[in-house]
């Protein structure tokens, strides 16, 4: 070998020692996950994400480092998809209420009051092809959908009785940023107004609106109850989140990193889900405790008004959530032994 040749190979050699260690090196960086989301921690969402931390810390030993943000602490509602796109976080759960501004809207069937007969025919639809379709319409947004998680079913809260569909007349309730909810009020001729999760208390202490729905973990840990003097509990709808990441950042990730992410979300989601019930039974039993507001639950009767009330939204909606997706979710409860209508 030539003086040249060896000086060339020598140079090839020291090249490729430092372009491994370049990739090791960069293998070996730490990934920064930022988990942002808008309720308390002591929540079925903020136990779950907290649980998701732990996992995927421990089965990537330590090469993911999970950031949780909770109680709107980084972005608000509609800011943290758009954070999310831009990539300034890389995971959110938002409540399947809000995926309409994204131009996701068909994500706003979950939305309809009395779509979900029982969490067994919710199951169905959140597990199978439904579920799964759903999240293939995020693609096109630069998001990946990952979970599904619970939280559970509403109630309606204001500072008034909420007995009678009557009672709801003029009455300004928060909605979160979704038109079926905006129908399904204007249904019991009350008065919906968007305003982000995080304002939502503040706007009930001073009367810009007069009451909302959520569920009791929600109304609890932000001390909606403390400002509204009535809650009634009516099993009218349901709130449950998409777990969802940025598509770009999620598949850059590397395989074996992204494999461990992915077991590690599994397990935070049977945990979630396992959990939520719990947390709402325990977050209304503490609001009775409070004796700060006065809950009710509705008689057959009354559940039977304010379902002729509400139904009629099913109708009203379909053009935009899709007579096909409600008529296939209609589906899953005949297979489930419900009939809907
Ligand atoms: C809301 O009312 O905005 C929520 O349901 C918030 C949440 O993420 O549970």
């Amino acid at each position: 070998m030539t003086i040249i040749t060896k000086r060339a190979a020598l140079t090839a050699c020291a090249f490729a020692t430092l372009s491994l260690s370049a990739t090791a090196a960069l293998a070996q960086q730490t990934i920064v996950i930022k988990f942002s989301h808008v309720v308390a921690n002591d929540t079925p969402k903020g136990k779950g994400a907290e649980r998701f931390k732990e996992l995927a810390e421990k089965a990537t030993h330590g090469r993911v480092k999970v950031e949780v943000y909770p109680n709107s602490t980084l972005y608000k509602d509609k800011e943290e998809l758009e954070a999310l796109q831009l990539g300034s976080v890389q995971m959110l759960a938002p409540s399947l209420a809000k995926f309409g501004p994204l131009g996701a809207k068909e994500f706003e069937v979950f939305d309809l009051p009395y779509i979900f007969p029982n969490m067994t025919v919710l199951k169905r639809v959140t597990e199978g092809p439904i579920g799964q379709g759903l999240f293939q319409k995020l693609e096109s947004k630069g998001i990946k959908g990952l979970a599904y998680w619970d939280n559970g079913m509403k109630v309606m809260t204001a500072n008034r009785p909420l007995h009678k569909v009557a009672d709801f007349r003029a009455l300004k309730m928060r909605i979160q940023s979704s038109k079926v909810l905006d129908e399904q009020f204007r249904a019991l001729k009350a008065n919906p107004q968007v305003l982000a999760f995080s304002e939502v208390y503040q706007a009930m202490q001073t009367g810009v609106v007069d009451g909302s729905e959520n569920t009791p973990s929600n109304v609890y840990t932000q001390k909606m109850h403390e400002v509204q003097s009535n809650l009634t509990v009516s099993d009218h709808g349901y709130i449950g989140y998409a777990v969802i990441v940025n598509k770009k950042f999620w598949e850059a990730l590397p395989a074996d990193v992204r494999s461990q992410l992915e077991g590690a979300m599994k397990e935070a989601t049977v945990y979630a889900n396992t959990i939520a019930q719990k947390e709402n039974d325990d977050a209304l039993a503490a609001i009775k405790a409070s004796g700060k507001t006065k809950v009710y639950t509705l008689s057959e009767e009354e559940k039977a008004e304010w379902r002729r009330a509400l139904l009629p939204v099913h109708k009203s909606m379909a053009s935009r959530v899709g007579q096909d997706l409600i008529d296939a979710i209609y589906k899953e409860s005949e297979a489930a032994g419900v009939r809907m209508n």
